[in-house]
């Protein structure tokens, strides 16, 4: 870290200051992250990652379902074309350790914390973007919860039944479309997913 003996931070924003002083750290979001942080943020941005592909692969034992009827939730999966479009937050290194804790806790069924590059900005408008190193987490292969592809009736069917103390699989699903509609951001696999559970609501 550099130190500017020429500095003036009242002349910043606290967002300018954070990102100048690397005093800060960039979260990528792709999951409920998106439309739940529950985490103590200076900025958010739109942010996109390439490599990678949202998939709801990973097993849930304990937010959207049980050890014994597991839900589905979202990880990254390695994809050479694929990409992602998701939030960055900018947290506060202050009381990042303390962050950190509480969200090892929260992604701890399978998650482990991955650096990454993040693109960060919206393409649909003039401003430049930005590219910068942040943290997010993802469930791979290795861990005991994953439950990988499966076709996506099946997927959808067992999201339909699976609930957990966090609430029901598909409140996740469906919060996760929305967000993710409100931000203009497309993604097939999720939106043929919303399509399906919706019908099994329907017929229920
Ligand atoms: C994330 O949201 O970035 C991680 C997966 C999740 O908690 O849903």
């Amino acid at each position: 870290m550099t130190t500017d003996m020429h500095h003036h931070p009242e002349a910043q924003t606290q967002e300018q200051d954070l990102a100048n002083e690397e005093s800060a750290t960039w979260l990528f979001g792709y999951g409920s992250l998106i439309w739940k942080p529950e985490l103590p943020f200076v900025d958010a941005q739109p942010a996109r990652i390439d490599g990678y592909l949202r998939r709801f692969w990973q097993g849930s034992e304990d937010h959207r379902g049980t050890p014994e009827a597991p839900g589905r939730v979202v990880t990254l999966v390695p994809d050479r074309q694929g990409r992602c479009d998701g939030v960055a937050y900018l947290m506060n290194n202050v009381d990042i350790e303390q962050t950190f804790a509480q969200l090892d806790h929260r992604e701890k069924n399978g998650y482990t914390r991955l650096t990454l590059s993040l693109k960060l900005g919206s393409e649909t408008t003039s401003e430049s973007q930005e590219i910068v190193q942040g943290i997010t987490y993802i469930a791979n292969e290795n861990n005991e919860a994953y439950r990988g592809p499966a076709p996506i009736k099946q997927i959808a069917e067992e999201i339909f039944h699976s609930v957990g103390p966090s609430g029901t699989n598909i409140e996740y699903l469906l919060e996760l479309a929305e967000a993710l509609r409100a931000r203009a951001i497309d993604d097939p696999h999720i939106f043929a997913l919303e399509t399906e559970v919706l019908a099994l609501l329907q017929q229920s």
